[in-house]
């Protein structure tokens, strides 16, 4: 895709050239990998294993293979920087091959890659030095970063540094759920400065290295309301600054598209009663309008790179994403620069601390064969991406 020829549609048909596929991230697919805070974690019996997860790391072809047949021209998709970077300042060559091969193949599959630095998980090494905790981790992570591009970056136009800085923060430091399980407010608001500087370091080392590509963030923002009470109205205010813009203000010289991960709808007061996932998250889709909306005065391109639902019985899923994409269309109408949209995820995959219990994928996979089998609901969306429309 050349990023620049992008041209905008006002007919009812989604813009010329977006981007249409499926997000997944290393640690949650891949299998394999026992050297991060989440293996460690998990050996500890603090979380389910993620063990093989869906074997993608060496069925990435058969995957891709499934993408492609569902009318995906774009995947987004994670590294894992423990596998790069196993041990301090070594770099592993042999890892750095299979993710060229892996870029190779979506090229061969006709998908845009859209690939992502960091998605929660910490090499071993790292974590043991304190993470994003450590004062020199912003530097760490803009070597790991430097390196990566400066190897793959002539294989993809968009690249994301970080999945998610204000979950992680969260849940990690304030939550204390998510290794290293802290709970302390202090740190919680330290780690998201340290991930603003590892960020923009991260983003002018890898601009120096490939100038041509595209570096953003995905960044997970809610859609909050409130009932109409003063009181609820000022919570909200500030609590949207906070979770939504606080972080993409600070990195916003440092980065050239904004992705948005979106879930959420938070009303302060008196709420409705929405359908719910499996997940027990609320189904409503005006909410990723209002959040696209929100970001549309950083006069940047979006991608949507995640939205999805937990669905194991497959009989929401069709319908989420028919209406949500219908908002995402109704954003661009009403002037947001939306150019792609990647459902979460490709492939039923671990769910963090949820281990494999909650089945987000267009494709379902057999837990005890990983045979992969594709979910009905993976053929609403190809027929939305077949027609360019949501009509
Ligand atoms: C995360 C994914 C996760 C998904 C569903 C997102 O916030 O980026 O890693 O699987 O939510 O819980």
């Amino acid at each position: 895709m050349e990023y620049q020829n992008y041209q905008r549609d006002t007919s009812l048909k989604f813009p010329k050239g977006f981007l249409w596929g499926a997000s997944t991230s290393a640690y949650q697919v891949e299998g394999g990998i026992e050297n991060n805070d989440w293996a460690e974690a998990a050996h500890e019996g603090k979380f389910p294993q993620a063990g093989e997860a869906c074997n993608h790391y060496r069925r990435f072809e058969e995957d891709f293979d499934i993408a492609e047949s569902l009318g995906h021209n774009a995947h987004r998709f994670s590294i894992e920087w423990a596998r790069i970077e196993p041990e301090e300042g070594k770099f592993d060559e042999k890892e750095i091959k299979h993710y060229l091969a892996v870029l190779q193949s979506l090229k061969r599959h006709g998908l845009e890659p859209m690939v992502n630095l960091w998605h929660f998980t910490l090499p071993a090494w790292f974590a043991k030095i304190g993470g994003f905790e450590n004062k020199n981790a912003p530097m760490f992570f803009a070597r790991y970063a430097a390196f990566v591009t400066a190897r793959l970056g002539s294989g993809a136009e968009l690249w994301l540094t970080l999945n998610e800085p204000m979950v992680y923060a969260s849940e990690s430091y304030l939550k204390g759920v998510w290794p290293p399980f802290r709970k302390n407010i202090f740190t919680f608001i330290k780690i998201q400065s340290r991930l603003v500087t590892a960020h923009n370091l991260a983003y002018a080392a890898a601009k120096k290295i490939s100038p041509h590509i595209q570096i953003g963030i995905a960044k997970n923002n809610i859609y909050f309301a409130s009932d109409g009470k003063w009181w609820n109205g000022l919570i909200k205010w500030f609590v949207r600054w906070y979770w939504n813009e606080r972080f993409l203000n600070a990195i916003n010289a440092h980065q050239d598209f904004i992705g948005l991960n979106h879930y959420f709808y938070k009303k302060f007061g008196k709420k409705e009663k929405f359908p719910q996932s499996d997940r027990g998250w609320d189904i409503f889709p005006e909410a990723i309008y209002h959040c696209l909306m929100e970001l549309k005065k950083y006069g940047k391109p979006i991608y949507v790179t995640e939205n999805g639902i937990a669905d194991e019985a497959d009989t929401r899923r069709g319908d989420f994403i028919k209406n949500y994409l219908q908002f995402v269309k109704k954003a661009i109408d009403d002037g947001a620069d939306v150019r792609g949209y990647f459902y979460w995820s490709l492939l039923d995959n671990f769910e963090l601390e949820e281990g494999f219990s909650k089945k987000f994928g267009l494709v379902q996979l057999d837990p005890m064969t990983l045979e992969r089998t594709i979910r009905k609901s993976a053929f609403v969306y190809k027929r939305i991406i077949e027609s360019q429309s949501v009509c």
